[in-house]
């Protein structure tokens, strides 16, 4: 396993618009690998989700984990946390486009925060790490996780969708005059 270098907003291949895997290329030993490098590396820098874009790989997978008692992301939302999810090809269908804000943050804009508001409810069909293709309904903070990731996949970043340019900040300041209590930051 290895830690991957995470690219940062700039870098061209945050901005493609990625390819679909084949079944067959999913259960390689080269997509495996990546699939366990990606896990090392959102774990080294503490994310709760990382999409392949994020380590230079222009391809549709994203995967998502995170802790429900992990004190850096405590939400009421996340009580239960969620267990590694690795998710290929993802496409989404909104179930219920009731904004709902977080304050985001990504692996690849260190060092800041912003809010950002998106549909509640969506519904994700992937293909799991063994090709099998899955269905999951994800509301709140797990919804608005897979819609962050799910963006990478398209060239979309965050920072793009922060409608209020005054709710962008860094995260000493993020803490000091915007967190409150019940809406932490998330670290993708
Ligand atoms: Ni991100």
């Amino acid at each position: 396993m290895a830690i991957r270098k995470v690219a940062r907003l700039g870098h061209p291949v945050l901005r493609e618009k990625t390819r679909e895997v084949s079944r067959e290329e999913i259960s390689s030993p080269e997509m495996r690998r990546l699939v366990r490098d990606m896990v090392e590396t959102m774990h080294e820098y503490g994310g709760v989700g990382l999409a392949a874009p994020q380590v230079h790989e222009s391809i549709r997978l994203a995967i998502i984990e995170f802790d429900g008692d992990d004190e850096r992301y405590q939400h009421p939302d996340k009580d239960e946390g969620q267990p590694l999810l690795v998710i290929w090809n993802a496409r989404v269908k909104v179930l219920d486009a009731t904004p709902s804000g977080f304050w985001e943050g990504c692996l690849s804009v260190p060092g800041l925060r912003g809010y950002v508001e998106r549909p509640s409810k969506i519904e994700v069909s992937y293909l799991d790490e063994r090709g099998k293709p899955k269905t999951i309904v994800a509301e709140g903070f797990l919804a608005t996780v897979f819609q962050h990731e799910l963006d990478h996949l398209d060239g979309v970043v965050y920072v793009d969708k922060i409608t209020d340019k005054t709710k962008l900040a860094f995260s000493e300041e993020y803490a000091r005059y915007h967190a409150e209590e019940g809406e932490p930051p998330i670290a993708e």
